[in-house]
């Protein structure tokens, strides 16, 4: 069953197995390392990942010494992230919340959140941000990372970040038609003018940006003759 939060769909309930076994424990692929390295060193920092998942990036900044909240607005995998954290404790609270809502952590403040390839699956972008830049304190950085928004595609489960018949000036919520998990849970384009606009409009001013190319094995599957293209984008941002 898909439940949804205050309107918002759950939409990864539906492939919680799927999604925990495609992406897995690993915390290796370049985004997400991307994300741990412009986090620094968080040792002793008290830390807030929104859009957590099964928590595969809260645990791994928990074992590097930060005090984690993470929250997801899909029980089934929070569910999941449970799981691990009984089978390992770092004493990581999680929450079901849907992020982008006004009354969410009120009163809480973080040093840094984390938003690991998840701002394309957040239907409400202003919404985000604007609880991003309230959650953080003076000094407090954001970090996220999302499939680049300027990908072509190359194939049937890595297709565009854009409806392919409609072309990367159309943003939006959109469902992919192939037989990737895009085709399941859908994804909202948006320009990569679009995410640094709503930055700086949400004064998270940026501070270093990342672009890391596709995996070694993700490279293989480039189509002959293609050219390299963008395929990662992860950022740290500070609260101006
Ligand atoms: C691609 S997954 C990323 C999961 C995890 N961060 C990771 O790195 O594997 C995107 C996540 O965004 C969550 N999500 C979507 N809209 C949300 C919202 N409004 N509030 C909280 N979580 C949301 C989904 O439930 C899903 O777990």
């Amino acid at each position: 069953m898909v439940e949804s939060v205050t309107g918002v769909v759950a939409r990864y309930d539906q492939i919680a197995d799927f999604y925990e076994q495609r992406s897995g424990k690993t915390v290796s692929d370049p985004a997400t390392a991307a994300v741990l390295d412009l986090a620094g060193d968080v040792g002793g920092l008290r830390l807030l990942e929104v859009a957590c998942g099964q928590g595969r990036v809260a645990r791994e900044l928990a074992r590097r010494g930060a005090t984690l909240t993470a929250l997801d607005i899909s029980p089934a995998l929070l569910a999941k992230a449970r799981i691990y954290e009984t089978a390992e404790p770092l004493g990581i609270c999680y929450l079901r919340a849907d992020v982008t809502t006004s009354g969410v952590l009120t009163g809480q403040v973080f040093d840094g959140v984390v938003c690991n390839y998840g701002l394309s699956d957040i239907d409400d972008l202003d919404g985000l941000l604007a609880n991003v830049a309230r959650f953080l304190n003076p000094d407090g950085w954001f970090v996220f990372s999302l499939l680049h928004p300027c990908f072509p595609g190359w194939d049937s489960d890595a297709p565009s970040s854009w409806p392919p018949d409609q072309g990367y000036y159309q943003e939006g919520w959109w469902l992919a038609s192939n037989t990737g998990y895009r085709c399941r849970v859908g994804s909202s384009h948006r320009m990569i003018s679009t995410y640094l606009n709503s930055l700086v409009r949400h004064g998270l001013v940026l501070d270093r940006v990342a672009e890391p190319p596709p995996s070694p094995e993700m490279e293989q599957r480039r189509p002959p003759g293609a050219a390299p293209v963008p395929f990662y984008f992860a950022a740290r941002c500070l609260r101006r």
